[in-house]
């Protein structure tokens, strides 16, 4: 292992270089790394330990709750809530915010997370992961809700973690994206793709197909335009991947290029939009930026979105940059 970089001595020395660090944001991170392990150590156990199936409550989203929704926030807010880092906490399991209980020491950063993003994987034996994002917060106080509603402008760290084949997180801290590898056998993180770049071309589209009838137009255009494959105007054949998991597609295209799409659509005119901006398509916008590729609902970039809530919803669209900027132009020609 002489020459393996842990996701710790990575930390500790990017921080390093920062003037004025104090080492509380590496401490932060590496509480976050905990409580992401122990999840990966559930969702590996699976139904040996009972996990698996619905929990019978809904969330104040009105989602269904899986066992493992309940269990992977448990955990994060029990890694978190003590440490003395934070003045509040976000979640997609909680309605309002997460105070810090009173006996703990309140610090200057806020996590807001997905604690298991694609759970309508969990019971399929498929990927699932978790997002976090990182702001910074008055230091010493009990945060209040607008504290929460800043631009993903403004966040200092953005993070995933999939639980796969091999389980490995990716984190931004606005130089670059890295991505490490838990080596189960020693449970460290290790760095395996450094510097990760997301190829500008791309000839690979994910967006589920059966909301089809319910798109805008430009969408409607760009998908018609890639079915169409080399006999259309695109010249060339696409391919079309969908895993329904957040956190797995964005890994492909860090890996392979790609775009992603969850748009706005009108299947449920109550509900127009999927995903969540502060703990969905803020952190995912962050770290698809640092990558080289780009992020916008179709008409503004996400990470420049002022938030008017806690679990407010947005349009998505992500991935190699050319490919977005297009999307992007057809929703400005309407
Ligand atoms: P979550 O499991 O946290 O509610 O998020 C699921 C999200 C996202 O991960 C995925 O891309 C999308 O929902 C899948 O939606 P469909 O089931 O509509 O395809
Ligand atoms: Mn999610
Ligand atoms: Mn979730």
């Amino acid at each position: 292992m002489a020459n393996h970089v842990t996701l710790t001595q990575f930390i500790i020395e990017q921080q390093r270089g920062l003037k004025d660090a104090s080492g509380t944001f590496s401490m932060l991170l590496n509480n976050i790394v905990t409580a992401c392990k122990q999840i990966s150590h559930k969702v590996n156990r699976g139904n040996l330990i009972g996990v698996l199936g619905s929990a019978d409550s809904e969330n104040i989203q009105g989602e269904v709750q899986k066992k493992l929704d309940i269990i992977t926030n448990d955990i994060m807010i029990e890694a978190l809530n003590w440490t003395g880092h934070l003045a509040g906490m976000a979640s997609e399991e909680i309605d309002g915010f997460i105070a810090i209980p009173e006996q703990y020491p309140k610090g200057k950063y806020l996590v807001l997370f997905d604690p298991l993003d694609g759970s309508s994987n969990i019971d399929v034996n498929l990927a699932v992961g978790t997002i976090f994002s990182i702001l910074r917060c008055r230091e010493g106080v009990d945060a209040e809700l607008d504290d929460f509603l800043r631009k993903g402008t403004e966040q200092v760290c953005a993070g995933f973690v999939l639980y796969g084949p091999s389980t490995m997180m990716v984190l931004t801290t606005g130089h670059g994206v890295n991505a490490f590898t838990l080596d189960q056998d020693i449970g460290e993180f290790i760095l395996t793709h450094p510097n990760m770049k997301i190829p500008e071309e791309t000839s690979e589209f994910a967006i589920n197909m059966s909301n089809q009838r319910f798109w805008e137009e430009p969408v409607q255009r760009y998908i018609e335009e890639c079915v169409q494959g080399k006999d259309g105007p695109r010249g060339k054949n696409f391919n079309m991947r969908w895993i329904a998991s957040l956190v797995a597609d964005v890994y492909r295209i860090l890996t392979r290029g790609g775009v992603f799409l969850y748009p706005y659509d009108l299947r449920d005119p109550n509900k127009p939009n999927k995903l969540r901006l502060l703990y969905e398509a803020n952190p995912m916008a962050f770290i698809i930026e640092q990558a080289g590729g780009a992020c916008s609902t179709g008409r503004e970039r996400i990470l420049d979105i002022k938030p008017t809530g806690i679990h407010q919803r947005v349009p998505v669209i992500l991935g190699s940059k050319n490919e977005v900027e297009r999307i992007v132009s057809y929703h400005l020609q309407q």
